[in-house]
């Protein structure tokens, strides 16, 4: 089904270029010009609007006479007519869709495929791999963790919902000097305690022994230097140092993945620091081979990139050994061997700009194909009301504690409303309203822009919250299940679009509507907010219809199906929207 916005766009277009063709000017003169559509202010003004401005320089008319004659040719146009009514507004044309027809189709299509509406097929035969998460094995996941992991999960799933196949891949950071220290302090301090001795989460377990690395550089000066040469013993293979390290990151790492299970995300594949941190060496040394790098005078290995306005950047110190470029380089390439993608995704957060527009330039030079199909999708810091998260003032919030803090504020909020009965499981339900709380929080923002988390607010029942969205959707479905166990009019009530064309039913199905557009729009963003936004639109729009428009107890059978029909086309969406949105959809609330 072609959406409305679309076909009026051709139709239009159509008219503007006979009116060209009438006054002797070149249909090509519009093509830079392609109709754009808004919605009118007010309803009474119209669904769709076309402005004319843009074409008076083109067409040496004014926009409102413009907008006469384009109404006047889409009268005659049969296409046109058959989907609405136009009407001049000074310099706007304006469109009435018509509504049983609007509705008809919109109920048709979510009647043939539930679960496919929505979908499309713009990216299919597309491979798309994408990276996030990406933690590193010193400390559990933190706030900024569940914004990168929300936005790569979401990403996914609207990439797949487009029709491309997506490939999910997670870097674990277990190697490097911030491991070590951590290795270092338990050393000191561990005395075999484990976290099942301790009944500590093994993640956490792991970071509290990071964050007691500071007692340890107090006590011992040379704390510092130990890390460093607890780096060269692991990397020369010290068979003791292996064995810490593997136990502390299977505790770090095991942890971590809980969370992920939490959360609702996975991964089809895992790569760890540790295993392919040396890949990428043999490849710059090629490309010093091929004098694609060169050798500066201090003996490191170097890209030029005064082409993009940049300093020489190192790819190999002076003693041979590997920086984080140079891993990324032979990780890019490992990659596309393991599974050729046409697109490689980087969620990771926009303080890592420049080494990804470096990256991305020096793979170019090697000569990859595939280097122009790189994207970092770069997001913000996502910080609390309080202020900064900062490791050594205390104030990073661990992901788990904060969903943890959330669940017990929706625990209340149940409580308070009292509906512990209704709801079953308390504390399930209140774990899948705590995800719904941030997940809708963090994918409503724009990825790129900084943020504040304010937990308080993303939990709210009322206003753009994922809780009232997934509130939304429960009210539907208890709404059906009454129908199904024989309460309400419905029964045996014809469905007719007729009896659905009021304001409040057509700003809803409008919603409705829109939502495959908003699933396109999302993916060619890389930007779940549009699913976001929609979905709130749609809630609310359900909201207003169902405070003035009583379903089964609708006076006749005939008005009660429609609005029943209308309800469950409603749910449908929210349903597949949510899962877009890794916002879990509940049946009682
Ligand atoms: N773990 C890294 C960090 O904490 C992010 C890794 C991003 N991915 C990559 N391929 N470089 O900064």
């Amino acid at each position: 089904m072609k959406d409305a916005k679309t076909l009026w766009k051709a139709c239009v277009s159509r008219a503007l270029e006979a009116l060209a063709r009438e006054k002797g000017i070149p249909a090509e003169a519009l093509s830079a010009l392609p109709p754009a559509v808004e919605v009118p202010p007010k309803p009474e003004l119209g669904d769709l609007g076309f402005p004319m401005f843009p074409y008076a320089k083109v067409l040496r008319a004014a926009p409102a006479q413009i907008a006469q004659a384009v109404a006047a040719a889409l009268v005659g146009d049969p296409e046109a007519a058959g989907l609405g009514t136009v009407r001049t507004e000074g310099p706007y044309l304006n469109v009435f869709l018509d509504r049983p027809a609007v509705v008809r189709d919109v109920l048709e299509a979510l009647g043939r495929d539930p679960d496919g509406y929505g979908r499309n097929e713009s990216l299919a035969g597309r491979k798309i791999m994408v990276e996030f998460s990406s933690p590193n094995t010193n400390k559990p996941l933190h706030l900024g963790h569940l914004r990168n992991d929300a936005l790569g999960e979401s990403v996914s799933r609207i990439l797949a919902a487009n029709g491309a196949e997506v490939f999910k891949i997670d870097l674990i950071n277990d190697r490097g000097v911030h491991i070590c220290k951590s290795m270092l302090a338990y050393m000191a301090y561990g005395n075999g305690r484990t976290p099942e001795s301790e009944g500590v989460k093994s993640d956490h377990f792991v970071g509290d022994y990071y964050v007691r690395f500071n007692d340890l550089k107090k006590e011992d000066p040379a704390a510092e230097e130990k890390a460093q040469a607890l780096l060269v013993k692991w990397e020369a293979g010290d068979p003791d140092t292996l064995a810490l390290w593997k136990t502390m990151n299977g505790w770090a790492e095991g942890g971590i993945r809980q969370t992920y299970e939490r959360t609702g995300i996975s991964f089809d594949k895992y790569y760890h620091e540790s295993r392919i941190y040396v890949t990428g060496k043999d490849e710059v040394l090629r490309g010093l081979e091929s004098g694609v790098f060169f050798k500066a005078e201090d003996g490191s290995v170097r890209v030029d990139l005064s082409d993009i306005g940049l300093e020489t950047k190192v790819l190999l110190r002076k003693d041979g050994t590997s920086i984080y470029m140079t891993q990324d380089i032979g990780l890019a390439i490992e990659r596309h061997k393991d599974w050729p993608f046409d697109q490689l995704i980087y969620v990771v957060a926009s303080e890592q700009q420049y080494h990804f527009k470096v990256l991305f330039h020096i793979l170019a030079k090697l000569g990859y194909p595939w280097a122009a199909n790189l994207y970092h999708l770069s997001y913000g810091l996502v910080n609390l009301p309080e202020g900064r998260m900062k490791t050594r003032e205390g104030t990073v919030v661990d992901a788990d504690t904060l969903l943890d803090s959330l669940r017990e504020l929706a625990v209340e909020e149940i409580a308070s409303k009292g509906r512990e009965d209704a709801v079953g499981d308390i504390s399930e339900t209140a774990e899948k309203i705590a995800l719904g709380a941030v997940h809708f929080y963090l994918l409503q923002a724009t990825p790129s822009k900084d943020m504040i988390f304010n937990p308080k607010e993303s939990l709210s029942f009322n206003g753009a919250t994922g809780p009232y969205i997934q509130y939304m959707g429960a009210r539907i479905s208890s709404m059906l299940r009454k129908h199904d166990s024989g309460e309400g009019n419905a029964r045996g009530g014809t469905v007719r679009p007729e009896l659905l064309a009021g304001d409040a039913e057509w700003a809803l199905i409008r919603r409705i509507a829109e939502y495959p557009e908003a699933v396109a729009q999302a993916a060619r963003d890389f930007d779940p907010s549009a699913v976001a936004t929609c979905l709130y639109d749609l809630a609310s729009a359900f909201s207003r219809f169902y405070h003035d428009n009583p379903v089964l107890t609708a006076p006749d059978k005939d008005t009660a199906a429609s609005r029943l029909a209308l309800a469950a086309a409603a749910r449908t969406v929210l349903r597949n929207g949510l899962s877009l949105v890794c916002i879990p959809f509940l049946e009682t609330m």
